[in-house]
């Protein structure tokens, strides 16, 4: 608040987003606890969609900040920064639901994933692939 009532504290200056920092430490434990799972893709893009959310929601938050202090220049090069993000949340939408996900489910066949469970494990395990069961818990913690 001190610093608000000068223009010269105004200036730019260059600060950690602790946010941002704490998805960066999540997307390092989803790899680290998911290292040699096929729900790690998965997981690593959920991790990045939740950085791309955020940072829509802080450039579409700047971008109107920036018009309503009448900086036009300022807001279109926001809402510019804000295109890109949305882009790159929908490539990631579309990696997840093209590939990652169905990598993940390729812990055992649709039907089994779509099942009580109960059957699949017996089946995963005859194939020798991981339990239905470790699989889904997997992708709900991830989820968190
Ligand atoms: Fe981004």
């Amino acid at each position: 608040m001190k610093r608000s009532k000068t223009k010269n504290s105004l200036a730019p200056r260059a600060k950690k987003c602790q946010a941002t920092s704490g998805l960066l430490k999540e997307g390092d434990e989803v790899a680290s606890d998911n290292k040699g799972w096929k729900v790690l893709n998965a997981g690593l893009v959920s991790v990045a969609q939740k950085i791309e959310h955020y940072e829509i929601a802080t450039y579409g938050c700047l971008r109107g900040w920036a018009r309503l202090l009448g900086n036009k220049e300022g807001a279109g090069l926001l809402q510019g920064i804000l295109v890109e993000e949305k882009a790159a949340n929908h490539a990631l939408s579309e990696l997840a639901r093209f590939r990652s996900n169905n990598e993940a489910r390729g812990e055992c066949s649709t039907t089994d994933f779509c099942g009580d469970g109960k059957d699949a494990k017996s089946l995963n395990g005859r194939r020798g692939v991981r339990p239905v069961g470790a699989v889904s818990s997997r992708l709900v913690s991830m989820a968190r």
